[in-house]
């Protein structure tokens, strides 16, 4: 079980990104008086964090469930929900504890209530309905995309509008992030999410078994051992070509990996579960593909935006986020693209972009300083296991069938 730092004091240690040099609003600022207790539990974290207005963590904590999900071969619901009852009173008393703030000097608590695991939202949810009629504070219900788009504001003074895209085990998709519930949806996945992909693939590459990637979730192992392996070795072909909108499909190339997977067993003559001797390059191979599904689907997005004038012609920016985000060839991937359409690439640093409950305590703080959605204690609120972000703009997308000039994908390893 992996427990993350509690207080991140000085955020500039965690802020080492490649591309850009953070430098969060919040540091060297003295804790405002508005706190917000932000709640995570959609999917297999428990989270929770204790934010002051300018960003500034006082104190947080998260329970990872990954290792029990790697044993059992992926999420079972009923076991994330069983995880997070045990796990969540105790990780918001750390949080509090650790940012010694008294529940009675909150401002707000924040939860996520959609999209998600419906039975983990319930939890969160329920633990959260008792817990601010018990202190008689505002509730402010929180959509976990718009966490995960709006956590890069935490960090630097990004400026709306931006795109964003946002790829993780559950989702992908790309949006106009006009406001802190203002969005444009240009594209979302048509089937599985590149997480999802990815941890399939790793799965039937029997890669828990790898002696470096047995701890790792299946994104992670396929980048470490994409690290040596040889990206044309298994040329797939990227998804979608011939469809001209933003939206993703990883359901086709999975496919196609697992066909070359069984193909390589039979030539070995080894059985299913047996780890294959070219593993390095087919991660090389599907880490390549899906850096280039996602940086072309990401390219005709920025067309789109620049057709219609959606981004400031003034230093446009393009946000990547979500567990996948974390994910280095990926983000030089779609550092090709926004260098050859001129825009800049911002990614909040790994430990950002996975679920926790610092992003759902930043989107509360938004909501609170605008005074967008938040609730009295006693209103009831359901959680939506399914929520779509923002205005649905795909028909728009489909219909301008924007063409891409070609540009070469040559992403530096
Ligand atoms: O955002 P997240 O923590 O949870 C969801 O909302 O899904 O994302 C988890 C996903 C998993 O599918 C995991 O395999 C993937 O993010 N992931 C990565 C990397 N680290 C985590 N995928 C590619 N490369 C990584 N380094
Ligand atoms: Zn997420």
């Amino acid at each position: 079980m992996t427990m993350l730092p509690t207080q991140v004091k000085c955020l500039h240690r965690l802020l080492q990104l490649k591309h850009i040099c953070w430098c969060p609003t919040s540091l060297g600022k003295a804790p405002s008086s508005r706190l917000v207790l932000g709640i995570e539990t959609s999917c297999d974290e428990t989270g929770a964090a204790v934010l002051d207005e300018t960003g500034h963590i006082l104190g947080e904590s998260l329970h990872s469930q990954k290792e029990v999900h790697l044993r059992t071969g992926g999420i079972i619901p009923t076991v994330a929900q069983q995880l997070h009852r045990e796990n969540l009173e105790r990780v918001v008393q750390e949080a509090l504890e650790r940012s010694a703030v008294d529940p009675s000097r909150l401002s707000a608590v924040a939860t996520t209530v959609k999209p998600g695991l419906g039975p983990s939202l319930g939890v969160g949810l329920e633990f959260s309905r008792r817990f601010v009629r018990r202190h008689d504070k505002p509730f402010i219900p929180i959509h976990h995309m718009e966490a995960h788009a709006l956590t890069v504001r935490m960090l630097r003074p990004v400026a709306f509008p931006f795109l964003v895209l946002l790829v993780s085990g559950g989702h992908s998709l790309l949006a106009v992030a006009r406001g802190v519930n203002d969005f444009l949806l240009l594209g979302h996945a048509l089937d599985e999410a590149p997480g999802d992909t990815l941890d399939k693939v790793a799965r039937r590459l029997s890669l828990i078994k790898h002696p470096r990637c047995s701890t790792l979730s299946g994104g992670q192992a396929i980048e470490l051992l994409a690290k040596e392996g040889d990206r044309t070795r298994f040329p797939f072909r990227t998804p979608m070509g011939q469809t001209y909108d933003c939206c993703f499909s990883f359901a086709g190339l999975r496919n196609q990996i697992n066909m070359t997977i069984m193909k390589n067993e039979a030539e070995e003559g080894i059985e299913q579960g047996t780890l294959l001797s070219c593993v390095n390059d087919i991660a090389a191979s599907t880490q390549h593909t899906v850096a280039s599904h996602l940086a072309k689907r990401t390219h005709r997005a920025i067309l789109f935006c620049k057709a219609n004038g959606l981004l400031p012609s003034n230093s446009p920016t393009v946000v990547l986020s979500g567990g996948v985000a974390s994910n280095e060839y990926i983000r030089k991937a779609l550092t090709v693209i926004t260098d050859a359409t001129g825009l800049s690439l911002l990614c909040p640093p790994a430990k950002f972009c996975t679920d926790n409950g610092v992003m759902i305590a930043w989107n509360g703080v938004e909501r609170l300083r605008e005074g967008k959605g938040i609730l009295p204690p006693d209103v009831d609120v359901s959680y939506e296991p399914k929520a779509r972000l923002g205005v649905d703009m795909t028909a728009q997308v489909k219909a301008a069938a924007i063409r891409m000039p070609s540009v070469r994908m040559k992403i530096p390893r």
